[in-house]
């Protein structure tokens, strides 16, 4: 009863069958940096609204409720009376807020899901010898001349959707392992998001982005070209995207292109669009944000945006920079809080960069007005050049795969060794099991769940049934252990005396009551479980926690994962809301 009793009882207040609930204005969640709190309060105060008082803040991030109807007035404040980047995000839910301003004030500990590597290169230089600045010319001119504007809620905004699918659809030229589809929202713009499959690590996916929509800081009636911001960055990934069309590219982890709707008024398309790729545990393995990319405002030829992104991406980004266009400069710059849609794949829980056309203080000064065209940049894309081939590079070190007579490398998932076999269930055991000893046992989805909640196959999945499940609550609301991995941080197989990471990716309800105990045994068969640790997740939702230990000696092993709300570290519980999963494996 703890969780559902209050939202019970305020359906049963709420909701008679056929009352005519009267027009109630729609409110949303936002986000916002603390800093950029006082300034809107004073812009609303100028147009006689009043912004209300934040529910939350912390580690200098506010969250509070606004009208809807209020976003774009506040979008305006944050563009006329600030600087530009500190802008904000929408949640669709208080609870997702909140967890957003968790989550920003918490240490990240994001597992590392790829080793990066730089041995693509017959690949990547047959890809960007052929990017073309004219094409990046031509599609920047027809996004920000065809319409007056791209703004997400009007009829144009759709259009322009529209003719960047049938211009990626031609792109992709009919093969069967290429498709480019919306994805829908509940405004007027789709999102365009083009997707080629991986051919040996199709679950694995690389993200390039950048978004569709334009937007005049003056209001809704005046154009919005938005040349530079963002045409530029969707005219730079659709020739990354050409490029390797033109050169039969495959890739082994699969590859989408993304055109986000509405990333103007507060990230919306890019946050329903990463959302949904962490609620369906989709293992998103890097992003790439492209905004703004033709303007030539500094010395150096990249900003790379530090906040909201993941370090160690970063320094893959940089890497590729010196490898494959050597002489280019680049610097760390801070954004600010939530200024693109790279914010929303952070705050998911997923790594992404942001490589900028130049230094905050040196960016583009038309954008968001009508100046923001093609004309203003000298009437060239020749800065985006830079960009298109630094997807590309990305595209081919982190998709890996090959070009037509190019030989692919091998490709490494998280920690340098080849593909983690996944278990099967054992039915003498009854839980998942490896029976040969690889360089890592993986659940895959046979743990998705928690006793009759979800698909969970052959529950309670622990060693002999020795531990239920309980059964209260509601799938991917209430808490669940959905899937366990373990794999050598070498690469090698498993062997006693190595070093392994487990990693369960987990639902968490709650931040401060979820706790997640990992346990290992050195016998499968008649297991003693040894604690690993107990871990908070770092935010609601699909959440990936991970642990090392060293393995004993013994030819079958398991680890155990309990996931419980509230209660003591133990390795079996009755709560009503514990999750119990086990995993087998082969040792050497
Ligand atoms: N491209 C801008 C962000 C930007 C502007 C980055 C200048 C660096 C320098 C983006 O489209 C934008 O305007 N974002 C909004 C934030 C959004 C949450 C409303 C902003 O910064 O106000
Ligand atoms: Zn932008």
């Amino acid at each position: 009863m703890r969780k559902l009793g209050p939202i019970a009882v305020w359906l049963a207040c709420a909701t008679p069958a056929f009352a005519e609930a009267p027009a109630k204005e729609k409110e949303v969640w936002i986000t916002i940096g603390t800093d950029a709190l006082e300034p809107a309060r004073a812009s609303f105060r100028n147009q006689g609204l009043t912004l209300p008082a934040p529910a939350l803040e912390k580690g200098g991030v506010a969250a509070l409720r606004v009208r809807e109807s209020h976003l774009e007035k506040l979008a305006e404040a944050m563009h006329d009376k600030l600087n530009r980047c500190a802008g904000f995000i929408a949640h669709d839910t208080e609870e997702k807020a909140r967890a957003a301003v968790e989550g920003s004030s918490a240490p990240r500990s994001l597992a590392s899901l790829v080793s990066y590597t730089v041995n693509n290169a017959p690949s990547v230089n047959a890809m960007l010898s052929g990017v073309q600045e004219l094409n990046i010319r031509n599609t920047i001119n027809s996004l920000s001349t065809n319409w007056t504007t791209r703004r997400y809620n009007l009829q144009s905004g759709a259009d322009a959707a529209t003719w960047l699918k049938s211009q990626w659809t031609t792109i992709a030229n009919g093969r069967t392992d290429v498709s480019v589809a919306f994805f829908t929202h509940t405004w007027l713009q789709p999102s365009v998001v083009a997707t080629i499959t991986g051919t040996t690590h199709p679950n694995e996916v690389v993200v390039i982005g950048g978004h569709l929509d334009s937007i005049n800081g003056s209001g809704s009636s005046y154009a919005a070209p938005g040349a530079d911001d963002d045409a530029s960055g969707v005219a730079s990934l659709t020739e990354a995207f050409r490029v390797a069309m033109a050169n039969g590219y495959k890739p082994a982890r699969t590859v989408k292109f993304m055109a986000y709707a509405a990333e103007e008024v507060g990230l919306y398309g890019s946050s329903a669009i990463a959302n949904w790729h962490r609620d369906n545990l989709v293992n998103v393995v890097g992003v790439l944000q492209l905004d703004m990319t033709n303007y030539k405002g500094s010395s150096y030829d990249f900003g790379m945006v530090t906040d909201n992104t993941n370090a160690e991406q970063n320094t893959f980004v940089t890497n590729l920079i010196s490898t494959y266009q050597p002489g280019l400069t680049w610097t760390n710059i801070s954004c600010g809080y939530g200024c693109s849609d790279h914010a929303s794949w952070h705050s998911a829980g997923f790594p992404a960069s942001m490589p900028f056309e130049a230094t905050m203080s040196t960016d583009n000064p038309q954008i968001h007005t009508t100046g923001d065209t093609l004309t203003y940049m000298g009437g060239t894309a020749a800065n985006s050049v830079k960009f298109a081939k630094l997807a590309v590079s990305f595209l081919g070190e982190l998709a890996k795969g090959a070009t037509t007579g190019n030989t692919p490398p091998p490709v490494d998932s998280g920690g340098g060794g080849g593909t983690v076999p996944t278990a099967t269930f054992d039915a003498t055991l009854k839980a998942p099991r490896c029976t040969t000893a690889g360089v890592g046992c993986d659940s895959g989805t046979l743990l998705n769940g928690r006793g009759g909640l979800g698909p969970e196959v052959n529950k309670p999945n622990t060693i002999n049934a020795s531990c239920a499940d309980g059964a209260s609550g509601t799938y991917h609301t209430d808490e669940s252990n959905d899937r366990l991995k373990v794999a050598t941080t070498d690469g090698t197989n498993l062997a006693a005396g190595k070093q392994v990471t487990v990693t369960a990716t987990v639902w968490a309800y709650s931040t401060t009551a979820d706790t997640l105990d990992l346990y290992y045994a050195a016998n499968a068969s008649s297991p003693t479980w040894t604690l690993i640790g107990s871990y908070k997740p770092s935010g609601t939702g699909a959440r990936t926690i991970s642990a090392t230990y060293t393995l004993p000696s013994g030819s079958t092993q398991a680890v155990r994962a309990r996931f419980r709300y509230n209660g003591t570290a133990g390795a079996c519980s009755t709560g009503s809301y514990d999750d119990h999963d086990d995993l087998i494996f082969a040792v050497q």
